[in-house]
């Protein structure tokens, strides 16, 4: 099911960004498609002779790493063979000193940084690999874009602080050739970034915050797939599909396929029908496949933290300042307040913030629902409605 719903505006507001040398920050919870925007908009760009560097920087542990990618990365992306792409690398980004080796057997490009990075503050190496990207664009013909993309982009903040915002804003707002693009999931973090007046990248570039994908295009897509496949889907199936995965994208694919792989081996054998029931069921199977996962995850919480789940759970996410809150987890609000954001920073809950109100999800439903199928259920406890 490898085909992107939806997301046609997301996919072409990345590829002008890139084409107008503009800037843009594409935010949104895990899981929710980020990256296969980035990719869908890069490969388009390139498949029209654009450079196009797309970096994940949670793959890198130091900055000075991220910085190499960067000048390696150029370095495969220009034309006129080895040497000379080598030559032009060391030009554009001479005061990073870059040593270079490109391995013939696999055609790929590899190096390091020849100034003592130690010494360095590494945000500096940072901004002079920018600097030596923009001189890169700007040694381009006209209309050849130049684009960078730094996807988990506040890893590069979490790794240079707060002074690299700043120093980040001041070389790239001096750039007109190269595209930049930043994606990230930690949705408060870059949020608190991008829309505080106090902070660097307030109002630098334009920001995209991507939602669920429609029900009505993701409902479609999967239907089609399962008649494809020669099933036929019961009414009420694919919005129980939807629902248990909370619309997140990734869980609907997870899901999705767990039915259909459960279809095409036989689990109903006389009907070859998708229903609801039989949605459920194909959840219990993948919740409990993940059990020693999540058992491990539940296990590592705090008593708190863990009576603060099963009340987001029970409560559906709202109302948990609440006397009934308090009562059930046996703390005050201000102990669940600190309870729920710390599980906002490991990156097991996350606020959906609706028009006029807030409702906390969990970033894997799944784990919701396991919390529901095992410890809820050997505890005799229910979901209000
Ligand atoms: N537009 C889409 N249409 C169909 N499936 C999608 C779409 N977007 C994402 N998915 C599904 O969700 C999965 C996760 O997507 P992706 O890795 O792009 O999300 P992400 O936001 O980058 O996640 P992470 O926060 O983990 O980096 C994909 O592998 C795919 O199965
Ligand atoms: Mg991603």
């Amino acid at each position: 099911m490898g085909a992107l719903v939806d997301r046609a505006e997301e996919v072409a507001t990345v590829e002008q960004t890139i084409r107008e040398g503009g800037k843009l920050f594409l935010i949104g919870p895990r899981r929710f498609g980020k990256t296969s925007i980035l990719k869908t908009a890069a490969d388009r760009l390139e498949s029209d002779s654009a450079i196009v560097l797309r970096l994940d920087a949670e793959s890198y542990p130091t900055l000075d790493l991220l910085v190499t990618g960067i000048v390696t990365g150029a370095a495969r992306h220009l034309k006129g063979g080895v040497k000379r792409a080598g030559e032009q690398v060391r030009r554009f980004f001479q005061s990073l000193r870059p040593e270079l080796d490109y391995s013939v057997s696999d055609g790929t490009w590899s190096g390091k940084l020849g100034i003592d990075a130690t010494a360095q503050d590494h945000t500096v190496l940072l901004t002079e690999a920018l600097n030596g990207l923009e001189k890169l664009a700007q040694a381009q013909p006209q209309g050849r874009p130049v684009g960078l993309i730094l996807d988990e982009f506040q890893r590069v903040i979490e790794l240079g602080g707060r002074v690299a915002e700043g120093q980040i804003r001041a070389a790239i707002q001096t750039h007109s050739r190269v595209g930049y693009v930043f994606a990230g999931s930690k949705t408060r973090m870059l949020n608190d970034m991008v829309t505080d007046a106090a902070r660097p990248f307030y109002r630098l570039g334009s920001k995209v915050f991507l939602g669920p994908i429609p029900r009505e295009d993701f409902s479609r897509f999967l239907e089609e797939k399962f008649v494809e496949s020669g099933f036929s889907v019961e009414g009420g199936a694919i919005v129980r599909l939807l629902d248990l995965a909370e619309d997140v994208p990734y869980n609907v694919q997870m899901l999705a396929h767990g039915c259909w792989s459960r279809l095409r081996d036989g689990a109903t054998a006389k009907t070859r029908c998708l229903n609801a029931p039989f949605v459920e069921e194909t959840l219990s199977t993948l919740v409990r496949q993940q059990d020693p996962f999540f058992t491990q995850l539940w296990t590592m919480l705090t008593p708190i933290q863990q009576r603060t789940l099963l009340a987001v759970v029970e409560q559906r996410g709202v109302n948990l300042q609440s006397t009934k809150t308090s009562q059930a987890v046996g703390r005050g609000p201000g102990t669940i307040r600190k309870s729920i954001h710390s599980m906002m920073e490991n990156g097991i809950l996350r606020e959906d913030r609706m028009l006029n109100s807030t409702r906390l999800r969990f970033e894997d439903p799944f784990f919701a629902r396991w919390i529901v199928l095992t410890v809820m259920a050997a505890n005799g406890m229910r979901m209000s409605r």
